[in-house]
């Protein structure tokens, strides 16, 4: 039997996925159990249960490997990153409590204790405690990974489809190597079977400037819309303008630094094979169709709603 934490949201529902189809039993750590299924009850949801280690302990047993994706994006409604890092601190003490024989845990390309972005320095942070909790172990780095769920990507062909100008944040030339969501998946699992604790990065094949992407993404979903180069304070102002419309926050203030940083590039071979260029050929007439809200997803979810509150279109094909 397999964990994987998450297994009813973006990444971790690839891993659980690909783990069904190879025959795996899936279990999930979830924080909303309740959440629309689309495994149609293949995968056993159970609460991650932070406060109460002894059940959380009891949801682990028998796992062979832990898949963690637990992590918050930004902080909000009384989420915050150093509580975030002490439930994975909770989790890990379980999972070795409980037996299991390894944990995969997904990060991020170039975590760093001493940067002035949490997100990131609660990544590193969560590391030192993967590698620290006295269990085999692998660290995968995804850059930004794209895909059926996305939310950036899908976001930013959303605002193109519906407004005649997108703000090119501060020129645009920082890059970015996004990763497809199902390579990410397989070398998760890879490096489950890899002999001896790793570290590796998860990025595609492809480096792309964020200014060359948004127009990729514009050519194919909105040709008319212009790209319009503003600075960061506008574009991010007007960002903070329609997430409060939407009820969302679209990008903050340190997500873009880490853009602009050139965080999600990967200075490793990348791993991933899957080209940005031709997944975007194949799903462009679904993509930005409906707005994905981090907010929705995570902070106001409600039981009585609809499942494309938080689960994504399929991609075509699927
Ligand atoms: N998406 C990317 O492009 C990307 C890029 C680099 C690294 N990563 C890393 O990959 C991992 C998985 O990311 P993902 O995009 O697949 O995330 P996700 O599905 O949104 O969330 C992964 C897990 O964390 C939980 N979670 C997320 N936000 C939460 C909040 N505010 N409060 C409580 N629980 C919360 C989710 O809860 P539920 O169980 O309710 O879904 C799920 O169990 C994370 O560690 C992330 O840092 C992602």
């Amino acid at each position: 039997m397999q964990v994987v934490t998450g297994a009813f949201g973006y990444i971790g529902r690839e891993i659980a996925r690909q783990l069904l189809a190879q025959g795996h039993t899936v279990r999930t750590v979830t924080t909303h159990p309740e959440k629309p299924d689309p495994f149609d009850g293949e995968v056993e949801a159970r609460p991650y249960d932070f406060d109460n280690p002894e059940r959380l302990v009891g949801h682990l047993r028998g796992a062979e490997v832990l898949f963690n994706t637990y992590w918050i994006r930004f902080a909000h409604g009384g989420a915050t990153f150093a509580q975030a890092n002490q439930n994975t601190r909770t989790l890990l003490a379980a999972a070795r409590q409980a037996g299991v024989h390894k944990v995969v845990h997904i990060s991020v390309t170039h975590p760093d204790l001493a940067s002035e972005l949490p997100y990131y320095r609660g990544k590193a942070r969560q590391e030192m405690d993967v590698a620290g909790c006295g269990l085999p172990f692998a660290i995968v780095r995804p850059t930004l990974v794209f895909g059926r769920g996305d939310i950036l990507v899908n976001n930013i062909a959303w605002l193109l489809r519906r407004f005649p100008v997108f703000p090119i944040f501060g020129g645009g030339a920082y890059r970015l190597q996004p990763v497809h969501v199902a390579d990410l998946g397989r070398i998760a699992i890879r490096a489950a079977g890899a002999s001896g604790d790793a570290v590796w990065d998860a990025a595609g094949p492809e480096i792309l400037a964020f200014k060359g992407m948004v127009q990729m993404i514009r050519d194919r979903v909105s040709p008319r819309t212009w790209l319009v180069r503003s600075p960061p304070w506008l574009g991010l102002a007007l960002g903070r303008l329609i997430g409060l419309l939407l009820g969302d926050v679209i990008l903050t203030r340190a997500e873009l630094d880490g853009l602009r940083q050139e965080k999600l590039v990967s200075n490793q071979p990348p791993l991933g094979t899957t080209l940005f260029s031709d997944w975007l050929a194949a799903n462009a007439t679904v993509l930005g169709r409906r707005y994905a809200s981090e907010v929705a997803r995570h902070f106001a979810w409600q039981p009585d709603e609809p499942p494309g509150a938080v689960l994504a279109e399929p991609e075509e094909g699927d």
